[in-house]
């Protein structure tokens, strides 16, 4: 660790160690790098402009090209897609759309051919409406047992017309409806924290533990390595189901003097009696010991929006899940105090229970980094962008969404990409509102735009119909015609493209064991930037990202870049001097002798 700094000529640099590199066992979730595929964008392999299982296997060697270890699938069961198939009707089928059991398996066994382990995904807080389970809650009528799987109330007022609770949906309206009872009376309601095609399950009924541990077997014994777990904090609500005055947003907007707070805050925590109810965690236990009985290391990753990062760290202790994706880190500003205070505070309390952390910018949820890191407040966790909204900055955001993945992938711990990441994709932030699916922007009353602009196909090659996401053109959300130039086949073996610096990046995060390794703040590197750096050593490689708006300037002798997000100036690119422009990240070590 010291041999980088020694190579520096600064006297006045300092290090803080707040992360020791992992001595410990070497299970492949610690240090993993793993991509999200959204398997109706990813790649259409029967032309029908939906993404597919068949289009998925044909094009994983991109991914082994690219050099991560591992993907995630979000869901291909059968489902009605009232919320792009986070509504499941079948947890053991696939849907017709996205292909077939024999597509999935097959997928599986070309995955781990080439090397790449597989995470599905398990969404356990809500069933879809059309779940067999449902359908039977419906029949049976108030107070039977198939109702009892569900959050079944009478409601509130002269003939109970008013809902139980004051609970709103996370998309936005009321998180009840009422149900027409089997004589077709007006009869109780029912919970759903998101879409009313998204009932809750009644997780103090055994009966559904019961059956989501079968639905685990059910795909470990199909050799999956894990689970991506929907909504983990949200699965257990406090007893009575009190009101909350509050919107029940899944996620809290940022407010002022969260970001960049000692604690690591930054607003992506959700607030009230229907998240991160400490009875969750047994439900993880349980878990944990499913997945123990299978081989090879398989693994739970929380989907869970809590804050401060020591709730979230409860959910990575030693006997529940693996991993937990970071959103603190994912919603920070875009300035230096911000990101070190919640890279310390990350890293800090996850040692506390001896979990590694997992390192996440993009999702299928969120606007794309690039995108959020081009608007005028760069960072946080912006609602969906649309036409007449204030536009992101592409070129700038483009700049810096290299930067902050650079950044990402020298850092300590698991990272999860998004797809498209990998060739710089912005959001599409026009894209025409009568085509938007997201049930946000009709249940918001068309004020919260949603999540479509991160969910559009990707473009593989620039020439051809569709950019190659489908071989007929077709593409379910309307691609911009601008992204030609983000094209897999226009970046793929061109130097300095936003691709072959993710490839590079990964190629050297695995050489030099970054993933397991060490962080300590560098400080004093350059005389009056301190508030603009944010530079670390982990092992032999010095990392800094330049936030500010001055060109800083590092002296020393053999110094040699192993990657940056950006061209450093001529003369500036190693040996004495390395620059580091606004809005770039190097990778610095020594050169050997
Ligand atoms: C989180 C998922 O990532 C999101 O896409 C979905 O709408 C909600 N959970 C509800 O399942
Ligand atoms: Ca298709």
């Amino acid at each position: 660790m010291t041999s980088i700094l020694s190579a520096l000529a600064q006297p006045s640099t300092t290090t803080t160690l707040v992360h020791r590199a992992h001595a410990g066992s070497a299970q492949w979730w610690r240090s993993a790098v793993i991509y999200q595929v959204y398997p109706r964008s990813f790649a259409d392999g029967n032309g029908d402009g939906i993404g597919d299982i068949p289009g998925i296997t044909a094009r994983l060697k991109h991914l082994v090209r690219l050099g991560v270890d591992a993907i995630w699938l979000s869901p291909f069961y059968r489902s009605p897609h009232h919320d792009a198939g986070y509504d499941v009707a079948d947890y053991r089928d696939i849907d017709p759309v996205f292909g077939t059991l024999a597509d999935a398996d097959a997928m599986l066994a070309e995955a781990h051919r080439l090397g790449l382990r597989v995470i599905v995904d398990l969404v356990p807080n809500h069933t879809s409406f059309e779940h067999p389970w449902f359908k039977a809650a419906l029949a049976a009528g108030p107070g039977s047992p198939e109702r009892a799987r569900y959050i079944f109330r009478d409601g509130k007022g002269p003939e109970g017309a008013q809902p139980p609770n004051d609970w709103r949906s996370a998309f936005g309206g009321s998180a009840w409806t009422r149900v027409t009872e089997p004589d077709g009376a007006a009869g109780q309601w029912y919970l759903h924290l998101f879409d009313e095609s998204q009932p809750d399950l009644d997780w103090t009924n055994p009966e559904v533990h019961e059956e989501f541990r079968s639905v685990l077997r059910f795909w470990l014994d199909r050799g999956v390595d894990g689970f991506r777990v929907d909504v983990a904090h949200g699965l257990v609500k406090e007893p009575g189901l009190p009101d909350f005055p509050a919107p029940t947003a899944a996620v809290t907007p940022p407010h002022e003097g969260t970001h960049g707070s000692e604690d690591g805050a930054t607003g992506a925590g959700s607030l009230g009696p229907m998240w991160d109810q400490d009875g969750v965690h047994d439900i993880y236990r349980e878990w944990h010991q499913v997945l123990a009985e299978y081989d090879g290391d398989r693994a739970l990753v929380a989907e869970a929006w809590v804050e401060p990062l020591t709730r979230l760290a409860l959910y990575v202790r030693p006997d529940e899940m693996q991993q937990a994706f970071n959103f603190s880190f994912l919603t920070s500003l875009w300035t230096a105090p911000a990101l070190r205070g919640v890279i310390t505070e990350s890293l800090v309390t996850n040692d506390g229970v001896g979990a590694p952390t997992t390192w996440v910018l993009s999702n299928h949820d969120v606007v794309r980094h690039p995108s959020r890191l081009g608007l005028a407040v760069p960072g946080g966790k912006p609602e969906g962008i649309g036409v007449g909204d204030p536009q992101p900055d592409e070129e700038l955001g483009l700049h810096r969404g290299r930067a902050a993945s650079l950044l990402m992938l020298a850092l300590p711990g698991s990272a999860y990409l998004y797809q498209g990441e990998e060739l710089g994709l912005p959001e599409h932030t026009t894209l025409d509102d009568d085509e938007r699916q997201d049930p946000t922007w009709w249940r918001s009353e068309h004020t919260s735009r949603g999540r479509d602009g991160c969910r559009v196909p990707l473009p593989w090659e620039a020439d051809a119909p569709a950019f190659g996401f489908s071989s007929t053109g077709r593409s379910w959300l309307t691609q911009p015609s601008s992204w030609a130039r983000y094209a897999l086949d226009r970046q793929r073996c061109v130097p300095g493209s936003t691709f072959e610096m993710y490839r590079a990046a990964l190629c050297l995060r695995r050489e030099y064991h970054l993933g397991s390794g060490s962080l300590g703040w560098v400080d004093g590197l350059a005389d009056g930037a301190s508030d603009s750096l944010v530079a670390f050593v982990n092992r032999e490689v010095l990392v800094v990202t330049n936030v500010g708006s001055e060109a800083v300037v590092l002296k020393g002798t053999d110094l040699e870049v192993l990657v940056s997000s950006a061209d450093l100036p001529e003369g500036q690119a190693g040996g004495a001097e390395v620059a580091v422009p606004p809005d770039v990240t190097v990778w610095v070590r020594r050169r050997e002798a």
